[in-house]
Protein backbone atom coordinates (compact mmCIF):
# COMPACT_ATOMS: atom_id res chain seq x y z
CA UNK A 1 0.00 0.00 0.00
CA UNK A 2 1.55 3.68 -1.22
CA UNK A 3 1.06 6.46 1.03
CA UNK A 4 -1.82 8.20 -0.74
CA UNK A 5 -3.49 5.05 -0.44
CA UNK A 6 -2.84 5.28 3.03
CA UNK A 7 -4.00 9.00 3.57
CA UNK A 8 -7.42 7.60 1.83
CA UNK A 9 -7.96 5.52 4.11
CA UNK A 10 -7.17 7.79 6.97
CA UNK A 11 -9.96 9.83 5.70
CA UNK A 12 -12.78 7.30 5.08
CA UNK A 13 -13.01 6.72 8.33
CA UNK A 14 -12.41 10.63 9.70
CA UNK A 15 -15.21 11.70 7.26
CA UNK A 16 -17.29 8.27 7.45
CA UNK A 17 -17.04 8.05 3.55
CA UNK A 18 -16.79 4.95 1.52
CA UNK A 19 -15.45 4.31 -1.67
CA UNK A 20 -17.77 2.29 -3.83
CA UNK A 21 -15.54 1.18 -7.09
CA UNK A 22 -16.93 -0.75 -10.53
CA UNK A 23 -14.88 -3.45 -11.46
CA UNK A 24 -12.95 -1.25 -14.29
CA UNK A 25 -11.32 0.74 -12.56
CA UNK A 26 -7.58 1.08 -12.17
CA UNK A 27 -5.84 -1.46 -9.50
CA UNK A 28 -4.70 1.09 -6.96
CA UNK A 29 -8.36 2.16 -6.60
CA UNK A 30 -10.08 -1.23 -6.05
CA UNK A 31 -7.41 -2.02 -3.80
CA UNK A 32 -8.75 0.71 -1.36
CA UNK A 33 -12.21 0.29 -1.87
CA UNK A 34 -14.68 -0.84 0.65
CA UNK A 35 -16.87 -2.67 -2.34
CA UNK A 36 -16.28 -3.39 -5.88
CA UNK A 37 -19.19 -4.41 -8.19
CA UNK A 38 -21.54 -4.65 -11.20
CA UNK A 39 -23.35 -1.66 -11.82
CA UNK A 40 -26.75 -3.24 -10.34
CA UNK A 41 -24.60 -4.23 -7.00
CA UNK A 42 -23.35 -0.52 -6.88
CA UNK A 43 -26.80 0.59 -7.14
CA UNK A 44 -27.40 -1.84 -4.30
CA UNK A 45 -24.59 -0.80 -2.16
CA UNK A 46 -25.47 3.12 -2.28
CA UNK A 47 -28.98 2.34 -1.42
CA UNK A 48 -28.20 1.01 1.53
CA UNK A 49 -24.86 2.14 3.16
CA UNK A 50 -24.71 4.25 6.22
CA UNK A 51 -22.12 6.45 5.46
CA UNK A 52 -21.98 10.28 5.25
CA UNK A 53 -20.43 10.34 2.29
CA UNK A 54 -20.27 7.77 -0.89
CA UNK A 55 -16.97 8.46 -3.17
CA UNK A 56 -18.19 6.74 -6.23
CA UNK A 57 -15.32 5.55 -8.71
CA UNK A 58 -16.93 4.56 -11.66
CA UNK A 59 -18.73 6.62 -15.01
CA UNK A 60 -21.31 9.51 -14.33
CA UNK A 61 -24.36 7.43 -15.18
CA UNK A 62 -23.53 5.23 -11.85
CA UNK A 63 -22.97 8.27 -9.71
CA UNK A 64 -25.80 9.39 -11.16
CA UNK A 65 -27.54 6.71 -10.08
CA UNK A 66 -26.46 6.41 -6.51
CA UNK A 67 -27.72 10.29 -5.90
CA UNK A 68 -31.30 9.26 -7.32
CA UNK A 69 -31.58 6.05 -5.50
CA UNK A 70 -29.88 7.87 -1.99
CA UNK A 71 -30.92 11.39 -2.55
CA UNK A 72 -29.79 12.21 1.24
CA UNK A 73 -26.27 11.36 0.82
CA UNK A 74 -23.65 13.62 -0.34
CA UNK A 75 -21.91 11.39 -3.51
CA UNK A 76 -19.00 12.52 -4.98
CA UNK A 77 -17.18 11.75 -8.29
CA UNK A 78 -13.35 12.01 -8.19
CA UNK A 79 -13.20 12.79 -11.91
CA UNK A 80 -15.21 15.25 -14.08
CA UNK A 81 -13.81 13.54 -16.89
CA UNK A 82 -15.35 10.21 -16.63
CA UNK A 83 -18.12 10.64 -18.69
CA UNK A 84 -19.53 7.03 -20.72
CA UNK A 85 -19.59 7.94 -24.03
CA UNK A 86 -22.74 5.58 -24.44
CA UNK A 87 -24.92 7.73 -22.47
CA UNK A 88 -24.40 10.80 -24.51
CA UNK A 89 -25.88 8.39 -27.73
CA UNK A 90 -29.58 9.20 -26.55
CA UNK A 91 -30.53 12.45 -25.91
CA UNK A 92 -33.96 12.97 -24.09
CA UNK A 93 -35.38 14.71 -26.68
CA UNK A 94 -34.15 11.95 -29.46
CA UNK A 95 -36.00 9.45 -26.69
CA UNK A 96 -39.28 11.44 -26.60
CA UNK A 97 -39.78 11.28 -30.62
CA UNK A 98 -38.86 7.62 -30.30
CA UNK A 99 -41.60 6.76 -27.92
CA UNK A 100 -44.24 9.37 -29.79
CA UNK A 101 -43.72 7.12 -32.68
CA UNK A 102 -43.91 4.22 -31.10
CA UNK A 103 -47.19 5.06 -28.82
CA UNK A 104 -48.31 2.21 -25.70
CA UNK A 105 -45.04 0.45 -26.70
CA UNK A 106 -43.13 -0.19 -23.38
CA UNK A 107 -39.58 1.12 -23.06
CA UNK A 108 -36.76 0.08 -20.82
CA UNK A 109 -33.12 1.68 -20.67
CA UNK A 110 -29.86 0.55 -19.85
CA UNK A 111 -28.71 2.61 -16.24
CA UNK A 112 -25.78 3.91 -19.09
CA UNK A 113 -27.83 7.05 -19.95
CA UNK A 114 -28.21 10.25 -19.50
CA UNK A 115 -31.03 10.79 -16.02
CA UNK A 116 -33.23 12.79 -18.12
CA UNK A 117 -33.59 9.71 -20.21
CA UNK A 118 -34.23 8.07 -17.32
CA UNK A 119 -37.11 9.65 -16.28
CA UNK A 120 -39.07 9.11 -19.37
CA UNK A 121 -38.65 5.53 -19.41
CA UNK A 122 -41.04 2.90 -18.13
CA UNK A 123 -37.91 1.39 -16.21
CA UNK A 124 -34.22 0.76 -15.78
CA UNK A 125 -32.06 -2.45 -16.44
CA UNK A 126 -28.60 -3.22 -16.25
CA UNK A 127 -26.69 -5.75 -18.03
CA UNK A 128 -27.27 -8.31 -15.33
CA UNK A 129 -30.77 -8.52 -15.41
CA UNK A 130 -31.66 -6.69 -19.08
CA UNK A 131 -33.28 -10.50 -20.11
CA UNK A 132 -35.24 -10.88 -16.24
CA UNK A 133 -36.20 -7.30 -16.65
CA UNK A 134 -37.62 -7.61 -20.31
CA UNK A 135 -39.17 -11.11 -19.18
CA UNK A 136 -41.03 -9.10 -16.68
CA UNK A 137 -42.88 -6.87 -19.05
CA UNK A 138 -45.87 -8.67 -20.85
CA UNK A 139 -45.67 -7.19 -23.65
CA UNK A 140 -44.16 -8.56 -26.85
CA UNK A 141 -42.80 -5.45 -28.49
CA UNK A 142 -40.57 -3.15 -26.22
CA UNK A 143 -38.12 -0.16 -27.14
CA UNK A 144 -34.58 -0.81 -25.97
CA UNK A 145 -32.00 2.16 -25.50
CA UNK A 146 -29.33 2.94 -26.04
CA UNK A 147 -27.10 0.07 -26.68
CA UNK A 148 -28.08 -1.72 -29.82
CA UNK A 149 -25.90 -4.85 -28.88
CA UNK A 150 -27.75 -5.45 -25.67
CA UNK A 151 -31.02 -4.94 -27.27
CA UNK A 152 -30.01 -7.49 -29.47
CA UNK A 153 -28.85 -10.08 -26.86
CA UNK A 154 -32.18 -9.20 -24.91
CA UNK A 155 -34.07 -10.33 -28.18
CA UNK A 156 -32.63 -13.49 -28.77
CA UNK A 157 -32.65 -14.47 -25.02
CA UNK A 158 -36.18 -13.59 -25.10
CA UNK A 159 -38.13 -14.22 -28.67
CA UNK A 160 -39.59 -10.22 -28.38
CA UNK A 161 -39.43 -7.47 -30.89
CA UNK A 162 -36.92 -5.23 -29.77
CA UNK A 163 -36.52 -1.64 -31.14
CA UNK A 164 -32.93 -0.32 -30.80
CA UNK A 165 -33.27 3.54 -29.73
CA UNK A 166 -31.01 4.99 -31.09
CA UNK A 167 -30.60 2.56 -34.08
CA UNK A 168 -26.93 2.25 -33.19
CA UNK A 169 -26.03 2.93 -30.00
CA UNK A 170 -23.05 0.47 -29.30
CA UNK A 171 -19.77 1.18 -26.41
CA UNK A 172 -16.56 1.76 -27.69
CA UNK A 173 -14.52 -0.59 -25.48
CA UNK A 174 -16.86 -3.97 -26.16
CA UNK A 175 -17.29 -3.27 -30.21
CA UNK A 176 -12.99 -4.00 -30.35
CA UNK A 177 -13.61 -7.69 -29.94
CA UNK A 178 -14.08 -9.54 -33.13
CA UNK A 179 -15.15 -12.75 -33.34
CA UNK A 180 -12.25 -14.30 -35.41
CA UNK A 181 -9.93 -13.05 -32.83
CA UNK A 182 -11.66 -15.04 -29.88
CA UNK A 183 -11.72 -18.01 -32.50
CA UNK A 184 -8.10 -17.94 -32.79
CA UNK A 185 -7.72 -17.51 -28.93
CA UNK A 186 -9.81 -20.28 -28.45
CA UNK A 187 -7.50 -22.53 -30.96
CA UNK A 188 -4.31 -21.42 -28.69
CA UNK A 189 -6.17 -22.25 -25.58
CA UNK A 190 -8.29 -24.96 -26.56
CA UNK A 191 -9.26 -25.91 -22.54
CA UNK A 192 -10.14 -22.47 -21.94
CA UNK A 193 -13.67 -20.94 -21.37
CA UNK A 194 -14.64 -17.89 -23.03
CA UNK A 195 -16.50 -14.98 -21.07
CA UNK A 196 -18.12 -11.87 -22.81
CA UNK A 197 -20.42 -8.70 -21.72
CA UNK A 198 -23.39 -8.89 -23.43
CA UNK A 199 -22.02 -5.35 -25.10
CA UNK A 200 -20.45 -6.97 -27.14
CA UNK A 201 -21.65 -7.61 -30.86
CA UNK A 202 -24.28 -10.66 -31.45
CA UNK A 203 -21.51 -12.43 -34.15
CA UNK A 204 -19.30 -12.54 -30.77
CA UNK A 205 -21.91 -13.10 -28.15
CA UNK A 206 -22.16 -16.74 -30.66
CA UNK A 207 -19.14 -17.93 -29.44
CA UNK A 208 -18.78 -17.23 -26.24
CA UNK A 209 -19.30 -20.06 -23.23
CA UNK A 210 -20.75 -17.49 -20.85
CA UNK A 211 -22.42 -14.15 -21.47
CA UNK A 212 -22.78 -11.89 -18.31
CA UNK A 213 -22.19 -8.86 -16.63
CA UNK A 214 -19.19 -8.10 -15.28
CA UNK A 215 -19.68 -9.57 -11.23
CA UNK A 216 -21.38 -12.40 -13.19
CA UNK A 217 -18.14 -13.25 -14.80
CA UNK A 218 -16.51 -13.27 -11.51
CA UNK A 219 -18.64 -15.69 -9.70
CA UNK A 220 -19.02 -18.03 -13.41
CA UNK A 221 -15.03 -17.95 -13.05
CA UNK A 222 -14.86 -19.21 -9.91
CA UNK A 223 -17.36 -22.09 -10.42
CA UNK A 224 -16.14 -22.62 -13.74
CA UNK A 225 -14.55 -26.34 -13.71
CA UNK A 226 -11.39 -25.07 -15.91
CA UNK A 227 -7.91 -23.82 -15.11
CA UNK A 228 -7.94 -21.18 -17.86
CA UNK A 229 -10.37 -18.11 -18.71
CA UNK A 230 -10.53 -15.65 -21.88
CA UNK A 231 -11.74 -12.51 -20.49
CA UNK A 232 -14.01 -10.34 -23.32
CA UNK A 233 -14.83 -7.25 -21.53
CA UNK A 234 -12.88 -4.19 -20.04
CA UNK A 235 -9.50 -5.23 -18.89
CA UNK A 236 -10.34 -3.96 -15.63
CA UNK A 237 -11.70 -6.89 -14.28
CA UNK A 238 -8.64 -8.68 -14.59
CA UNK A 239 -7.42 -7.66 -11.58
CA UNK A 240 -10.16 -8.45 -9.50
CA UNK A 241 -10.78 -11.74 -11.35
CA UNK A 242 -6.77 -12.77 -10.43
CA UNK A 243 -7.37 -11.50 -6.64
CA UNK A 244 -10.45 -13.19 -6.00
CA UNK A 245 -9.18 -16.34 -8.28
CA UNK A 246 -5.66 -16.90 -7.71
CA UNK A 247 -5.44 -20.27 -8.90
CA UNK A 248 -7.01 -19.65 -12.20
CA UNK A 249 -5.05 -18.07 -15.61
CA UNK A 250 -6.72 -15.13 -17.13
CA UNK A 251 -6.09 -14.36 -20.77
CA UNK A 252 -7.54 -10.49 -22.21
CA UNK A 253 -9.55 -11.16 -25.21
CA UNK A 254 -7.99 -7.71 -26.34
CA UNK A 255 -5.67 -5.80 -24.27
CA UNK A 256 -6.69 -3.08 -26.16
CA UNK A 257 -10.16 -2.98 -24.44
CA UNK A 258 -9.75 -0.09 -22.08
CA UNK A 259 -12.53 2.38 -20.95
CA UNK A 260 -10.48 6.14 -20.72
CA UNK A 261 -13.89 7.19 -19.26
CA UNK A 262 -13.29 4.88 -16.23
CA UNK A 263 -9.74 5.57 -16.67
CA UNK A 264 -10.17 9.39 -15.69
CA UNK A 265 -10.51 8.61 -12.00
CA UNK A 266 -6.95 8.49 -10.75
CA UNK A 267 -5.98 7.31 -6.77
CA UNK A 268 -4.92 11.29 -6.50
CA UNK A 269 -8.21 12.36 -7.91
CA UNK A 270 -9.69 10.20 -5.13
CA UNK A 271 -7.77 11.76 -2.61
CA UNK A 272 -8.75 15.55 -3.59
CA UNK A 273 -12.10 15.07 -3.84
CA UNK A 274 -12.63 13.75 -0.38
CA UNK A 275 -10.12 15.79 0.88
CA UNK A 276 -12.18 18.62 -0.24
CA UNK A 277 -15.38 17.52 -0.71
CA UNK A 278 -15.64 18.09 -4.22
CA UNK A 279 -17.62 16.99 -7.30
CA UNK A 280 -20.36 16.54 -5.69
CA UNK A 281 -23.36 14.86 -7.84
CA UNK A 282 -26.03 17.22 -7.79
CA UNK A 283 -29.05 16.52 -9.13
CA UNK A 284 -32.76 18.62 -9.59
CA UNK A 285 -35.36 17.81 -7.19
CA UNK A 286 -37.48 17.00 -10.56
CA UNK A 287 -34.59 14.59 -12.20
CA UNK A 288 -34.46 12.29 -9.21
CA UNK A 289 -38.28 12.20 -8.50
CA UNK A 290 -38.64 11.27 -12.22
CA UNK A 291 -35.60 9.01 -12.74
CA UNK A 292 -36.39 6.93 -9.08
CA UNK A 293 -39.81 5.95 -10.29
CA UNK A 294 -37.87 3.38 -13.60
CA UNK A 295 -34.72 2.68 -11.15
CA UNK A 296 -36.66 1.46 -8.40
CA UNK A 297 -39.03 -0.55 -10.80
CA UNK A 298 -35.92 -2.43 -11.94
CA UNK A 299 -34.68 -2.88 -7.90
CA UNK A 300 -37.99 -4.43 -7.60
CA UNK A 301 -38.21 -6.37 -11.19
CA UNK A 302 -34.76 -7.75 -10.34
P1 LIG B 1 -21.67 -4.03 -15.62
O1 LIG B 1 -22.94 -3.63 -15.00
O2 LIG B 1 -21.71 -5.42 -16.22
O3 LIG B 1 -20.53 -3.90 -14.66
O4 LIG B 1 -21.40 -3.11 -16.87
C1 LIG B 1 -21.22 -1.74 -16.80
C2 LIG B 1 -20.59 -1.22 -17.98
O5 LIG B 1 -20.43 -0.04 -18.14
C3 LIG B 1 -20.16 -2.16 -18.98
O6 LIG B 1 -19.47 -1.51 -19.96
FE1 LIG C 1 -19.46 3.20 -20.99
FE2 LIG C 1 -18.43 1.16 -22.38
FE3 LIG C 1 -16.94 2.42 -20.57
FE4 LIG C 1 -18.96 0.81 -19.84
S1 LIG C 1 -17.06 0.24 -20.89
S2 LIG C 1 -18.50 2.84 -19.01
S3 LIG C 1 -20.45 1.27 -21.48
S4 LIG C 1 -17.76 3.30 -22.47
Amino acid sequence: MNGLQREILKLKQEKEAIVLAHNYQRPEIQDIADFIGDSIELCRKARHTQARIIVFCGVDFMAQSAVILNPDKKVLMPSQGALCPMAQMLPPDYFELFKEKYPGVPSILYVNTLGEAKALCDVCCTSANAVKIAEAIPAQRLLFGPDKHLADFVAFKTGKDIIPVPAGGYCPVHVLFERDDLLKLKQKYPEALLMVHPECPHEVIEVADFVGSTSQMCRFAKEAKVRQLIVGTEIGLIHRLKKEVPDKEFIPANPEAICTAMKAVTLEKVYLSLKEEKYEVVLSKEAINQAQRALKKMMELS
